[in-house]
């Protein structure tokens, strides 16, 4: 086994004496790269941003923001990573540095002001910077209200805060940038091969850090070691450590196992690996499911979104995951791996409680299934405080096949309103085989509001959620009608 190390910044960098715990974050600042800063510690500043190179979509490597204070420094073993120090060059022999494209743009257009969020904002823009779909000039998107007329996409981002700057100018910075120049050392890295994910096991202080190379040898591992916590992105295993100052006596890390990382279109259904990230899941479905297309953006952050995956969102449990409504009014289906070889459970029998599931000790979530053909009238709403970048108070994502004005099949996912996400059996009866009317809604509206047991908490009370449940019907029906009876 070789000594766990990342490419940081173009220098092998051994990880040791570094801790399973140990996030990225700190990992860089203890070597002296202290542009990367702690705001929040739980991803939601983005101030921590970097750059990490990870199998493209369109290209052999693309360059990801991702947030460093989720992420364990073990999880970049063999891999590399770009800091905000990293994106000048020259500045040898005491020569001033050429400031990166994106840094000059925020530096000429006031997008910094105290900078503490600077360098993370300067990575995430770097990201966008540097992705292959984007081009200076006839993007089809370019000039919309969310993109530049340089095709830069605004919710590359939506995860970094700024709190004197004050947007405009950042924009400014972001919609000015070109396409990068002939021989721009880090657009050349997207034409070869991402780094290979490397076999990892380490302990140090009484804890482990294991990362298999394919699956059977990640279910080895969970048997040996009942202990260990899966981790794939990280945005929950940050949380924890940050906040929480839990500390976990052994992580199997799963993300980049071959066996949850792909994603097969097949006649009668769409296999979603587990390991990917809802980034390349976004890519790579590129619209085929507008339900999935229009959770994606309203799901946390871009950064969040780079390092996110299906399989830990449901592997959390969480009753306001933001995927699962939506998976559940898909029928989508969990395909659990184990020592004994495979099984599926539909979505609707995965919960049996607040934070568990059907999930046996030692099996992983290796894909969701997602059956075909899908319901061809489609929503989902988030009730939360912010429009993006926050957690639900109530989600809802309806599935509805109507023909000849009748509703043949409704499914229903609902978020938030119990201890689990639920299906709204009774509302999807109310229903079906009625016309889609508004005299129909308006009654199922009444039954939706009477769904789950929803709370008062500090996000919103319970008469709220169930009044936001039955409105969530009348505004798909309000948003509808016109599509279904053309
Ligand atoms: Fe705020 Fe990482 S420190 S997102
Ligand atoms: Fe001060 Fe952004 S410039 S937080």
């Amino acid at each position: 086994m070789v000594t766990p190390r990342i490419t940081v910044n173009g220098k092998e960098t051994p990880i040791e004496p570094a801790s399973p715990h140990t996030t990225v974050l700190d990992f860089l600042r203890e070597r002296g790269l202290t542009g990367t800063k702690e705001g929040c510690a739980e991803g939601e500043c983005g101030a921590c941003s970097v750059l990490v190179a990870r199998p493209g979509v369109s290209r052999p490597t693309d360059w990801v923001a991702v947030n460093a204070c989720l992420v364990p420094a073990l999880a970049l073993d063999g891999q590399e990573v770009v800091t905000s120090e990293g994106l000048a060059t020259g500045g040898e022999g005491g020569a001033p540095p050429v400031l990166h494209p994106v840094q000059e743009e925020m530096a000429v257009r006031g997008g910094s002001q105290c900078g503490y969020c600077t360098p993370g904002f300067v990575c995430s823009m770097a990201a966008e910077y540097y992705r292959p779909e984007r081009c200076a000039t006839g993007h089809p998107s370019a000039g919309d209200p969310e993109h530049g007329p340089n095709g830069f996409d605004l919710h590359a981002l939506s995860g970094n805060l700024c709190r004197c700057t004050g947007y405009r100018p950042i924009r400014d910075a972001a919609f000015a940038v070109g396409a990068p120049e002939e021989g721009d050392r880090l657009a050349q890295r997207r034409e070869q091969a991402p780094p290979a994910p490397a076999a990892t096991a380490y302990t140090r202080d009484g804890s482990t850090f294991l990362r298999p190379d394919t699956l059977d040898g990640a279910l080895r591992a969970l048997r040996e070691r009942p202990d260990a916590v899966v981790v794939a992105g990280g945005t929950d295993w940050g949380v924890e450590v940050n906040i929480r100052s839990r500390r976990a006596s052994c992580v199997v890390a799963v993300d980049r196992l071959p066996e949850l990382r792909e994603l097969r279109v097949e006649p009668d259904h769409i296999e979603i690996g587990a390991g990917l990230t809802l980034t390349e899941i976004e890519r790579r479905l590129d619209g085929r499911v507008p339900l999935l297309a229009g959770l994606f953006p309203q799901f946390a952050s871009r950064l969040i979104r780079n390092s996110a995956t299906l399989g830990g969102n449901l592997g959390t449990g969480s009753p306001i995951g933001d995927s699962p409504p939506v998976l559940l009014a898909l029928e989508a289906s969990v395909v659990l791996a184990g020592a004994d070889g495979e099984r599926m459970v539909p979505l609707a029998d995965y919960f049996t409680g607040y934070r568990q599931s059907v999930r046996r000790p030692g099996e992983l979530i290796r894909a969701v299934r997602v059956p075909l053909p899908l319901a061809p009238v489609t929503a989902f709403h988030k009730i939360a405080k912010r429009r993006f970048d926050d957690i639900s108070s109530v989600a809802v994502a309806f599935a509805l096949d109507v023909q000849d004005g009748v509703v043949r099949t409704a499914r229903i996912g609902l978020g938030g309103v119990a201890a689990t996400p639920i299906r709204a059996l009774a509302a999807e009866a109310a229903l079906e085989g009625r016309p889609w009317t508004a005299r129909t809604v308006e009654a199922a509206a009444e039954v939706l509001s009477a769904q789950g047991t929803p709370m008062d908490d500090h996000r919103a009370s319970a008469a709220y959620r169930a009044a936001m449940l039955g409105r969530s019907l009348l505004k798909l029906y309000a948003q509808t009608t016109e599509a279904v009876s053309s």
